[in-house]
């Protein structure tokens, strides 16, 4: 009688890989052996216990009980490990001076109203600090883009976007603006403010196991579209912010620092709906030629 072989974790792997070999269509195939290998090779890396096995398991249930069309806690664990920005990286490589992409987060609700130059989007008292924000849309030569669309939202000085506030003016803090002739736009916002991402649930659980903060430095959302021009989806942050070097979802890249203005309540150039103290704020986008992207629907508002 021949003693058969014994069966190795290599073994297994193999076989788990090879069951793909058959696949009809080819790019699935590569996204299923790649899946297997990587979660194989990570399993064998660590020594994966079965009770680590059990709590992964048990963690993805919780994510899947959490997650409805209002949450997407799924996103939120690609956002907080990284994996958003990289898919965006890979997706969006643009030439030097071109204005950089970033998440687009779980607070962006298609539909904002449209706005005219110069219009205020606060449409509610004690939002915050108010802020002038003006600049120009470019394409990489340095000419005016007329007509683009700057979709904006952000939070005020609550550190809430008006979605997750149920009593909230639906328009508040957002707001669809389109360039002039010469490229310019503008806007009245507030001062955005540092903000935690949604923590009372499972990706809140594993940054507090690991010593995470959950917070995002202060930024204002804009995607800017323009015919004949790529989507960029983009933030814009405030330059003086915490959380800068440590931003839960890593979304932060150099290039889109911008520096907020302080301006006396008698400054000439205060816009006619603000009083008191108010900051300015200049930033020009630079749209690079390519095909638009359709709206997205992220399919989770909070
Ligand atoms: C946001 O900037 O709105 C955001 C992005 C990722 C996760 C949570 C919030
Ligand atoms: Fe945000």
């Amino acid at each position: 009688m021949t003693r058969a072989t014994r069966t190795t974790p290599a073994d297994i792997t193999a076989k788990a890989t090879a069951s793909f070999a058959a696949c009809p269509d080819p790019r699935l195939r590569e996204l299923m052996e790649a899946l297997v290998r990587h979660l194989h090779g990570f399993a064998s890396e660590v020594s994966l216990t079965e009770e680590e096995w059990r709590t992964m398991i048990g963690v993805l249930t919780d994510t899947g009980h959490i997650t409805d069309e209002r949450r997407q806690e799924f996103i939120l664990w690609s956002d907080a490990t990284g994996l958003s920005m990289l898919v965006d990286a890979l997706a969006h490589e643009l030439p030097a001076g071109a204005t950089e992409s970033t998440v687009l987060g779980p607070f962006y609700v298609p539909g904002a109203p449209q706005r005219e130059y110069g219009e205020s989007m606060v449409q509610e008292e004690g939002a915050g600090v108010p802020a002038w924000v003006y600049g120009r849309v470019l394409d990489t030569s340095g000419a005016p883009i007329a007509g683009a669309e700057l979709d904006v939202w952000q939070n005020g000085a609550d550190m809430l976007y008006a979605v997750q506030r149920p009593e909230a003016e639906e328009d508040h803090l957002r707001g669809r603006y389109l360039t002039r002739e010469d490229g310019t736009y503008a806007f009245v916002a507030v001062r955005p403010v540092p903000y935690p991402i949604p923590h009372d649930g499972p990706v809140g659980r594993m940054l507090e196991a690991v010593g995470r903060h959950p917070w995002r430095p202060a930024h204002i959302h804009v995607i800017v579209r323009a015919p004949g021009y790529k989507t960029v989806t983009t933030h814009i942050f405030d330059a003086a912010s915490e959380y800068l070097d440590s931003d839960t979802v890593f979304a932060v890249k150099p290039s889109l620092l911008r520096t907020f203005v302080e301006r006396a309540a008698e400054d000439p150039e205060r816009p006619p709906s603000v009083t008191g103290e108010w900051v300015s704020l200049e930033n020009d986008i630079v749209l690079v030629p390519g095909d638009a992207d359709a709206v997205v629907d992220p399919g989770r508002t909070a």
